[in-house]
């Protein structure tokens, strides 16, 4: 097993295959009276957010409490961060208490990777700027599996603003190394550059790709890193890559919708769409705490 989860490219199709298979194992434990294994008794899990977080959040403490591990919770806000105490030395505290692993997420891409370098300690990516999310993927082609029975061969469409999603570049990773097609939509403004040396087609028409998707996954308008305009109005960008029920409609029957959280209802998602029986939207947070179980499981030493 590896040591860190720093990005989902460190994952091979086996690894990632045994961390979902894990991560089964681990939601039968949910349906249980007594939510709890013994399986990290002693060890001690950071989770370290310089940014804010709802879902991720919670769910890793959720994931590392139900494995019986110390949870220590550092935001930011009301640390001597806001002092000016830089990463490094915050993470040299850190050690010297003895975490076995830390959980980071962070707005500068590549502070997991500094990190990792800097402490004995395993060290989870939970997001760092625009660049990955793997325990994200990793939890979204969870719920693919269990929603449609497999990964390989699936047409999994990702559409909005690529150019702020970590969750993109993730799940674009973990996809392609399990066998899926990815096809990225969105307005040229909101596409990366060097956007074709990813393993995924790119289009800008949403209507088209529609009719054979098996998985279509929509992004958040990410406004709080937008430094200029990248679309006309909110309206235009809706009429164009929002997902309404007519557009809905185009999808097979058997497809489902996607979203990483927190949504602009309205604006890439509909809350018709949102709240219909294909979203998994509610069902992702859930699988979450199952996937990040099994990285934490895995990372510190357990077997699968
Ligand atoms: C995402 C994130 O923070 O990268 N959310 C999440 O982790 N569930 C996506 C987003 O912020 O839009």
């Amino acid at each position: 097993m590896i040591r860190h989860l720093l990005s989902a490219a460190d994952l091979d199709a086996g690894t990632a295959t045994m961390v979902l298979d894990t991560a089964a194992e681990m939601a039968a434990l949910a349906d249980r009276e007594v939510k709890k294994l013994p399986t990290l008794r002693g060890r001690t899990v950071v989770n370290l957010f310089y940014e804010d977080s709802t879902r991720t959040r919670i769910s890793f403490e959720a994931a590392a409490k139900r494995l019986s591990a110390d949870v220590i919770n550092f935001s930011a806000k009301g640390s001597s961060v806001s002092k000016g105490e830089s990463l490094k030395d915050t993470a040299l505290t850190l050690q010297a208490m003895g975490a076995d692993a830390v959980v980071i997420r962070h707005s500068a891409s590549g502070a997991p990777h500094r990190l990792a370098n800097w402490i004995d300690g395993t060290v989870v990516n939970a997001g760092d700027g625009t660049h990955e999310h793997p325990t994200q993927a990793l939890l979204d082609a969870y719920t693919m599996r269990s929603r449609l029975g497999r990964l390989a061969g699936l047409n999994v469409a990702i559409v909005g603003d690529v150019l702020h999603s970590r969750v993109a570049r993730s799940n674009v990773l973990l996809l392609h190394t399990l066998g899926a097609k990815v096809t990225l939509i969105a307005p040229p403004t909101l596409l990366p550059v060097g956007v074709d040396a990813w393993p995924a087609e790119t289009s800008y028409h949403l209507d088209s790709v529609l009719p054979d998707a098996d998985v279509v996954m929509m992004l958040r308008v990410q406004r709080e890193r937008m430094d200029q305009a990248y679309f006309p109005s909110a309206r235009e960008y809706s009429r164009r890559y929002g997902l309404d029920v007519a557009r809905m409609r185009r999808l097979p029957e058997h497809a489902i919708v996607m979203h990483p959280g927190p949504m602009n209802r309205g604006m890439e998602i509909t809350p018709e769409v949102a709240d219909s029986p294909r979203s998994t939207i509610v069902e992702q947070v859930a699988n979450g705490v199952s996937v990040r179980m099994a990285v934490l499981y895995l990372l510190l030493g357990g077997k699968a």
